[in-house]
């Protein structure tokens, strides 16, 4: 079966493409569709055209897969070029999501019919990219730059509602009739002027002078030391100040640098990675999720409360038990909080507060918890109590139920073992705030069984997070890692740097913070005890001077009352003190040498996770750190970026500076890869 088929609907001709899953536009797609123009155009007997799509989607976009490699001919912009220039009206019928290219080709049509839940936009930016086939120049053509240059820099699409109200889209019909409407619409517009939207300078005429700098200016922070956006509003500004062919020729320029960078061979890497991260390993074929239609959580704290929100939101009703009345109505008072403050700001209905809210019970007996398909324990970090918590569990849960623990660094294995049914028990741990988060960890404990494992990840994409299959170890992946840029971090203290030339490395490399704001924002005095603190570490003494993180007003930092920061001359004392009795000798360090030391570290740590089997592919790595950690995503996660800077460079790196880094253990598998010339990824 071809991808491209035509059929003739009286003097309708109607191309439908499939090509299964997303309807990408590969070669293959593109060649059907530069024939069925040519059909179109020399066939008398068709009067308009209707392009539409088989399957869940209309075109999601190019195919990118095809990224990188030798370009093969017709190229998008030809093709889409050929539908403008058809002579007949050509109508896109477009249902499930016009992304990317697939919105370009749309654009290239006279006109634009959509089903009422379809979702339009160019998300090529994710991708490290700009709309290349013509798309800054058409869209800002037929929307305005006010509407057009939002959408191609962030990349976030909008609803066929919204498509209507700015004039991308022509008719918004119901989802089961497009096909019929489409025909119809067609037929009625085989007489009128055919709308070219290369040829229209309407909108384009209403942009306000001064425009893209104050963009620019109000967007400097978002979109700082990343090609793609700066590239974007680039080649939207050429809509308005160059005739269509030469801004068409600005836009290949730009497209053809960006995809020949780093940044998007990060970003495609990511999107790849993102999805191979939803496969679990090792799993028996036909192997389905259960179904859960209700959950438990034990512990209404940070994490407890936010963990509900998740299930809440995708309409699963909760069941909440804590130890005592007044930690339930504190955690209930803070959901219900969380949920008015995202209704305030508009990004939920006040209906959908009552709706979640109506579906959270609370109790403060676990025999509620009985009917629940799966309980997740959110209690104190303390392995007696988890265990304690997981033996009622087993003795009240139903069978089949899955017990799932939070926990950040116990073994899942020992809180498993405290039940009769380890086959059932897996880690689900979120990270906080957990509402928001997107990154969850789902921890496959030695006899987790393999069902459990696909439940919890079918389970994670229902509730919209990005999942990550870790086995069992202290920290798991994430926080394994995050431990071995801690400990150099804090050496890198005691032998001369300051808290904010660390912080500054960090920042710089993309990341929206660095340790030490961080620890400062989390709070110095999470798991510290003031019984039994003993001055023994950095950390511990700024608790005991009161500095306790941003919210004692100082930490590492000062904060004033708009929490912005300052060094603080009495962390350098308490650090030089420190210093001194433990005789090390304070120097001056490069900021590369701050790099190599936090960084390197912590890719030798995702080698040995590796060959531990604790990750199932370095790509996971990858993921966890950019939706956990705030790596940024156009470096590709710790893994991409250790290919990029090669192996070998890593590990002479790591040799060089091996006598002052902390705990040390070259993974011999980055070793071999390194003396091989292998990459983790490709
Ligand atoms: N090219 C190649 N493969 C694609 C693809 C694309 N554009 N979009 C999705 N796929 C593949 C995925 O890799 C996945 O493969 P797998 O099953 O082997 O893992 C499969 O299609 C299904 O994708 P999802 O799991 O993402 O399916 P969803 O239903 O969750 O989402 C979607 C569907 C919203 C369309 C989502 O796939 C998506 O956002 N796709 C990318 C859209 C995009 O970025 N388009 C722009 C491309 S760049 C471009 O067009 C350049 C142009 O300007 C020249
Ligand atoms: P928290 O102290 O805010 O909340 C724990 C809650 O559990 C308290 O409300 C307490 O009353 C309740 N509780 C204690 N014992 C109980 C019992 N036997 N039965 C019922 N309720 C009981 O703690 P937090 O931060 O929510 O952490 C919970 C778990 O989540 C821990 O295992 C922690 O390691 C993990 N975690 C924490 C993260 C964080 O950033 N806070 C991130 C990821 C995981």
């Amino acid at each position: 079966m071809s991808v491209i088929s035509t059929k003739r609907d009286g003097d309708i001709l109607v191309v439908t493409a499939d090509n299964p899953p997303v309807n990408a536009l590969s070669a293959q797609v593109r060649a059907g569709l530069a024939d069925a123009m040519a059909q179109a155009s020399t066939d008398d007997a068709v009067r308009a055209v209707v392009i539409r799509a088989a399957g869940r989607t209309f075109f999601a976009g190019a195919d990118i897969t095809e990224f990188g490699k030798p370009p093969m001919e017709p190229s998008l912009p030809t093709v889409i070029d050929a539908i403008e220039q058809c002579g007949k009206p050509v109508v896109a019928a477009i249902h499930g999501t016009a992304l990317g290219g697939g919105l370009e080709v749309a654009l290239g049509c006279h006109h634009r019919i959509a089903a009422a839940s379809a979702k339009l936009g160019l998300p090529e930016v994710k991708l490290g990219l700009l709309p290349g086939a013509g798309g800054t120049q058409r869209l800002p053509r037929v929307v305005g730059v006010a509407e057009a240059l939002p959408m191609i820099v962030t990349g976030a699409p909008i609803s066929a509602a919204k498509a209507q109200q700015v004039g991308l889209v022509d008719r918004l019909v119901d989802d089961a009739a497009l096909d019929q409407e489409a025909i119809a619409f067609a037929r009625s517009v085989i007489s009128d002027d055919h709308p070219v939207s290369s040829a229209r300078t309407d909108k384009l005429a209403e942009t306000p002078p001064g425009f893209f700098d104050a963009y620019r200016t109000a967007n400097a922070r978002r979109i700082k030391g990343q090609d793609a956006p700066q590239a974007c509003i680039a080649a939207v500004e050429a809509a308005t100040t160059l005739p269509f062919a030469e801004g068409i020729a600005k836009e290949r320029s730009l497209f053809k640098s960006l995809v020949e960078g780093d940044q998007s061979k990060a970003l495609r890497h990511v999107f790849f990675a993102e999805r191979a991260a939803a496969r679990i390993d090792n799993l028996p074929e036909g192997t389905q999720p259960l179904p859960i239609a209700r959950v438990g959580i034990i512990g209404a704290g940070t994490m407890g409360g936010g963990i509900a929100m998740n299930f809440l939101s995708a309409g699963i009703p909760v069941m909440m038990v804590e130890r005592e009345q007044a930690a339930l109505d504190r955690g209930v008072g803070i959901i219900r909080k969380n949920y008015d403050a995202t209704a305030a700001k508009g990004r939920i209905k006040p209906e959908q507060v009552d709706q979640a809210m109506g579906l959270l019970s609370t109790s403060l007996d676990y025999g509620d918890f009985a009917d629940c398909d799966l309980v997740i324990e959110a209690v104190f970090e303390l392995m007696d109590i988890k265990k304690d918590v997981f033996g009622k569990l087993d003795a009240i849960c139903k069978p089949g139920a899955i017990l799932a623990t939070n926990t950040s660094y116990l073994d899942v294995d020992e809180i498993a073992a405290a039940t009769s049914r380890p086959e059932w028990v897996v880690g689900l741990h979120f990270f906080s705030p957990a509402n928001v988060m997107r990154l969850l960890e789902v921890v496959r404990g030695a006899r987790t069984s393999p069902q459990v494992m696909a439940t919890a990840m079918a389970l994670a994409r229902r509730i919209g997070k990005v999942a990550v299959v870790s086995g069992v170890c202290h920290g798991f992946i994430g926080n394994r890692i995050l431990a071995a840029r801690t400990r150099e971090a804090n050496a890198l203290l005691m032998e001369g740097a300051r808290p904010a030339q660390v912080d500054q490395v960090v920042l710089d490399f993309g990341f929206p913070m660095g340790p030490f704001q961080m620890g400062d924002l989390a709070g110095l005095d999470l798991g510290w005890d003031p019984e039994k603190s003993s001055s023994a570490t950095i950390r511990e003494v700024l608790c005991e001077r009161g500095r306790r993180g941003q919210k004692t007003g100082k930490g590492f930092y000062d904060y004033d009352e708009k929490r912005n920061r300052t060094p603080s001359p009495e962390v350098d004392a308490i650090i030089a003190d420190f210093a001194a009795k433990s005789g090390k000798e304070q120097r001056m360090i490069s900021d590369q040498e701050i790099r190599e030391r936090l960084f390197y570290p912590m890719v030798n740590e995702a080698a040995l996770i590796l060959e531990e089997g604790i990750a199932q592919r370095p790509s996971d790595i990858d993921i966890v750190w950019l939706n956990g950690y705030g790596w940024p995503a156009w470096t590709g996660g710790p893994t991409f970026w250790a290919d990029q800077v090669g192996l070998d460079v890593i590990v002479a790196g790591l040799q060089t500076h091996a006598d002052r880094l902390t705990d040390f253990r070259l993974s011999p598998l980055l070793q071999d890869k390194a003396a091989q010339g292998c990459r983790f990824n490709g």
